[in-house]
């Protein structure tokens, strides 16, 4: 997979992650969690790692877009780990999973519509080619490790 596909590729899997998730039965919704918990928290740590260095060093309105997008990061962040810690039986775990799917729906559609044309704009593509196996290599890395949620959460709480 080349440049931003991966990226784009995961953002589908996490929205059908989220429709998952919301559909399951009572005794399936953990589970379905874990399964969106462990993507997205791969996604958010594999675009912190290499797209945001990259959109800061392309200045102007992109760095702009890029603090709009890296705020947004924190707050998925702290709902995604809030999750973590509730159990899916909770009533509070249905409301706070539909804050967490419109807070990341809506970011994702700032980063389709906003950050990456301007990132496919500002670079070359032996440039965005080389983000793109950048991000595979690590998104494979935190898979095969298992270790994207406990990353995440230390980011959150230190
Ligand atoms: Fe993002």
């Amino acid at each position: 997979m080349t440049g931003l596909r991966l990226l784009k590729d995961q953002h589908k899997r996490i929205t059908a992650l989220f429709h998952n998730t919301v559909a399951a039965s009572a005794g399936d919704k953990r589970t379905q969690f874990e399964q969106l918990a462990e993507l997205l928290s791969v996604h958010l740590l594999i675009e912190e790692r290499h797209l945001y260095p990259c959109v800061r060093m392309l200045g102007g309105d992109a760095a702009e877009i890029d603090r709009t997008t890296t705020d947004a990061h924190g707050i998925i962040k702290r709902v995604l780990v809030e999750l973590f810690e509730l159990s899916a039986s909770e009533e509070v775990f249905d409301a706070r999973l539909k804050v967490l799917s419109e807070l990341t729906e809506q970011h994702f559609e700032e980063e389709e519509n906003d950050l990456f044309p301007r990132v496919i704009e500002r670079c070359d593509k032996a440039e965005i080619d080389a983000l793109g196996l950048l991000l595979e290599a690590s998104a494979q890395s935190f898979e095969q490790q298992g270790v994207a949620r406990e990353r995440m959460a230390l980011d959150v709480l230190g």
